[in-house]
């Protein structure tokens, strides 16, 4: 027996990346998963990997989003379970930024979540509970320059994610993941244009790698599943230890203790 068995899943984004890692992983624990993606073609691909249905809607179209949502529900027959998932990025120094570029940015990452969460409560009422699990990053909680709006937006989802939690108790556990560096379409840029990068990042990570979409899939299943019974608010960092570099003084006991 799946540690999803027969649960009714949205997962946004689902066309790529983590999502379709998502997608998949939620599947082969025994959920119907409903792919949403502003991408039809890459929905309707994952949905007919896993046996799922695919929608192709805009996150940050709060209207397009409750129909989606509301059809969803009948199709999977209920509907317990959304994963927030889908985000996008931008990289500009804030004073260059244009004010659409903004307005997009925030639109998706974090309107987007909102309209899952406002679209999805009412279904999983009325299937007697479940989980809503939403995608932050390290960048939410370690900012980097050129990522105000991004940074910004994944910041607030941590927030909303931990209202949410206050709201919707007992019925519903809503918590949200942030991930660390991920090979996706969304970060392949980095590798492209800056090889030396993965080597970077490769160092500064106690595990020793960059991460995979399963890495985080996983995550997300774990925090859906009844083993996350009483873990609600949370947001929970996937990032193989990237982040735990913050003191400035890292390396140095390496320097003062070498044979260890
Ligand atoms: N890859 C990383 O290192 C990393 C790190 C931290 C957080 N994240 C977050 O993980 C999530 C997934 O990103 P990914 O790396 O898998 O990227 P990805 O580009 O591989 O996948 C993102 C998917 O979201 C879809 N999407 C974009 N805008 C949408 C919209 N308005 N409505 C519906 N679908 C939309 C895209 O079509 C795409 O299929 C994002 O929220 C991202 O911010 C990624």
């Amino acid at each position: 027996m799946g540690l999803l068995e027969g649960q009714g899943a949205v997962v946004t984004g689902g066309g790529s990346g983590i999502g379709r890692a998502t997608c998949r992983r939620m599947a082969e624990e025994g959920a119907k998963v409903a792919v949403f993606d502003l991408d039809a073609a890459a929905a309707q691909t994952v949905a007919r990997e896993i046996g799922g249905e695919a929608f192709a809607v805009d996150v940050g179209d709060t209207v397009a989003m409750q129909a989606a949502v509301d059809a969803a529900a009948v199709r999977l027959g209920g509907l317990s379970i959304i994963d927030n998932n889908a985000g996008t990025s931008t990289f500009n120094r804030m004073h260059e930024l244009d004010p659409a570029e903004w307005e997009r940015v925030l639109r998706v990452n974090l309107t987007g979540v909102w309209a899952g969460i406002r679209a999805a409560v009412p279904h999983i009422r009325a299937a007697g509970g479940g989980s809503i699990v939403s995608t932050a990053s390290i960048s939410g909680t370690r900012p980097a320059a050129g990522e105000g709006p991004y940074s910004a937006s994944k910041a607030a989802v941590a927030a909303l994610t931990a209202s949410a939690a206050l709201e919707y108790g007992p019925s519903i556990r809503v918590n949200a993941v942030s991930p660390g560096m991920i090979r996706t379409t969304m970060t392949a840029p980095w590798f492209e244009y800056m090889p030396d990068q993965e080597e970077r990042f490769v160092r500064g990570t106690p595990m020793g790698r960059v991460g995979d979409p399963e890495d985080v899939a996983d995550v997300v299943v774990f925090l859906c599943s009844d083993m996350a019974r009483f873990v609600t608010g949370q947001n929970i960092v996937v990032d193989g230890g990237l982040t735990l570099h913050g003191s400035g003084v890292d390396t140095v006991f390496e320097r003062v203790f070498p044979e260890g």
